[in-house]
């Protein structure tokens, strides 16, 4: 269980441009705990109707059914990053997920004030649809969430753009993947 106050407190760090970004995909117990395919689903609709009244709605598409394949897909991707089934597999091309959503992002220009509406969205979405979820779990999947956005701004306060290179060095650690991903050169 996790109260709202817990979920609106968790928290946010900025990105620095060129910082090596360390992340570690969501565990598989948070995709059980917030209900498996339909809990998932139930959340990422939630935050995208909650994208359309934010002020990063203009990145999206605005056609009905072009919103609802990216709900779709969006949905799937994350399923599949949480250790459920590979159902998104199909979209990324035989590239490693991560690495193939980095460069999904490259298409826009995304700076660091996208990212905080991104994941202040998110967060009002898992304190309207997670609150069954064990704070323990939710936070891990933030921390997958807060890391891994700062791989996706590519657009600078000084007006510079720079994208991520996927350098990855997965280990095992404690059972799980750990992907280190570092800034390439611009
Ligand atoms: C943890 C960070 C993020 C993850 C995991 C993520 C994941 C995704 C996924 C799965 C999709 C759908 C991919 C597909 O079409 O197959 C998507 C699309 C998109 N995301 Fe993100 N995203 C993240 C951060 C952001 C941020 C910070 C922005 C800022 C504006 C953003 C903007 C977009 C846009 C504009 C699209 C495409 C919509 C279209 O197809 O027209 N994302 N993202």
């Amino acid at each position: 269980m996790a109260t709202i106050r817990e979920i609106m407190d968790l928290p946010l760090s900025p990105v620095e441009k060129g910082e090596p970004v360390h992340f570690k995909n969501p565990p598989k117990a948070f995709y059980e705990a917030i209900g498996q395919e339909e809990g998932m689903k139930e959340l990422m609709y939630d935050f995208y109707d909650k994208i359309y009244e934010s002020t990063i709605a203009h990145f999206f598409p605005q056609d009905e059914e072009e919103f609802e394949k990216v709900k779709e897909k969006n949905t799937k991707f994350f399923i599949q990053i949480c250790g459920g089934p590979k159902v998104y597999e199909g979209e990324s091309q035989g590239m490693d997920l991560n690495e193939y959503m980095i460069r999904l992002h490259d298409d826009f220009s995304i700076t660091e004030k996208s990212r905080i509406e991104w994941l202040g969205t998110m967060r009002d979405a898992l304190a309207d649809k997670a609150q069954h979820v064990d704070i323990d779990l939710i936070k891990e999947f933030w921390d997958y969430l807060e890391n891994f956005s700062k791989l996706t701004v590519n657009t600078f306060a000084d007006g510079s753009t720079y994208y991520a290179a996927y350098t990855q060095a997965k280990e095992e650690v404690a059972g799980s993947n750990f992907s280190e991903v570092v800034f390439g050169e611009p």
